[in-house]
């Protein structure tokens, strides 16, 4: 990965000539639009163009990150999306909807089709018309399924995209706002710029600044728990460069910036609860 945590294209190659070199067959190349720690969003084009190099699939893993296409404001750092072969997406993460509703979508779903279409009789569909004889148990592993798509459906009717975008780009901003809060901060410190809505930081209390990054790792996993346990923010964790940082996501809809700075009022005060050591 390069200094923003994105897949880096000259390593990839690398990597794929030394399998081949070694005598394996490497078929896909997995981007991501929306890394799970940082938001990071691939170089999409450059994969692409490595992918046809090799004659690889491409795939996109924007299962968190891929909505934010709706979104005016970060719309261009998805260039080359489209040319994938096929994306993952989650809309129980940014669109706000109930676990589970998973997806898959293919350039190609056809390819899809002869991998999982079992050819049973009993799952034979019989129709006149296209739509009718479209089963969706011939595009991948599952049989008998729920019907998840129903509820995005019904947000796409109820709710439209407008709405859905302006709600992402709020995300968004919030997400933008506590880095800027923390830049503008001596006692916090980004741990990985902003891509998305995700926030990786850690708290540097003016005590702490001479200390070893292991004791500023200490501190932080604890005031992590701490925090969770104070119940007025709730904040996860990453792992960054063998770095202990906090991690923020902002996946809400009613998430105001306020709430970026009732965060790290809270992180203020639940610290000073905390001895330092180290
Ligand atoms: C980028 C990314 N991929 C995949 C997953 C896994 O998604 P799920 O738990 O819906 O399978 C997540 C999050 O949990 C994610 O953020």
């Amino acid at each position: 990965m390069d200094e923003r945590f994105r897949i880096r294209t000259d390593d990839l190659i690398a990597k794929i000539s030394a399998d081949i070199e070694a005598g394996r067959i490497p078929f896909c190349v997995v981007a991501n639009a929306g890394t799970v720690n940082t938001g990071a969003i691939d170089p999409l084009t450059a994969i692409r163009e490595v992918a046809d190099r090799f004659q690889l699939w491409m795939h996109v893993d924007g299962s968190y990150g891929a909505f934010a296409v709706l979104a005016r404001s970060a719309r261009k750092l998805f260039a080359g999306m489209e040319q994938a072969d096929s994306i993952a997406l989650d809309p129980h993460k940014w669109l706000y909807l109930p676990v589970d509703v998973g997806c898959v979508i293919y350039r190609d779903p056809e390819i899809a089709r002869a991998a999982f279409a079992h050819e049973a009789e009993y799952t034979r569909m019989f129709g006149e018309e296209e739509d009718e004889a479209f089963v969706c148990w011939d595009y991948g592993p599952e049989l008998s399924r729920r019907f998840r798509a129903l509820k995005v459906w019904m947000l796409l009717k109820g709710v439209g995209l407008d709405c859905l975008s302006e709600a992402i780009e709020n995300n968004l901003a919030c997400a933008r706002y506590l880095e800027s809060m923390v830049r503008a901060s001596d006692d916090f410190e980004m741990v990985a710029p902003v891509e998305l809505s995700i926030f990786c930081f850690r708290h540097v209390p003016a005590q702490l600044k001479n200390k070893s990054p292991e004791a500023i790792d200490a501190f932080n996993e604890r005031l992590l728990v701490a925090l969770q346990r104070d119940g007025s923010s709730y904040l996860s964790n990453a792992a960054l460069a063998g770095r202990f940082a906090l991690r923020g996501c902002v996946l809400n809809y009613r998430t105001t910036l306020g709430d970026m700075e009732i965060l790290l009022e809270d992180l203020r005060r639940v610290a000073r609860s905390i001895p330092i050591s180290g």
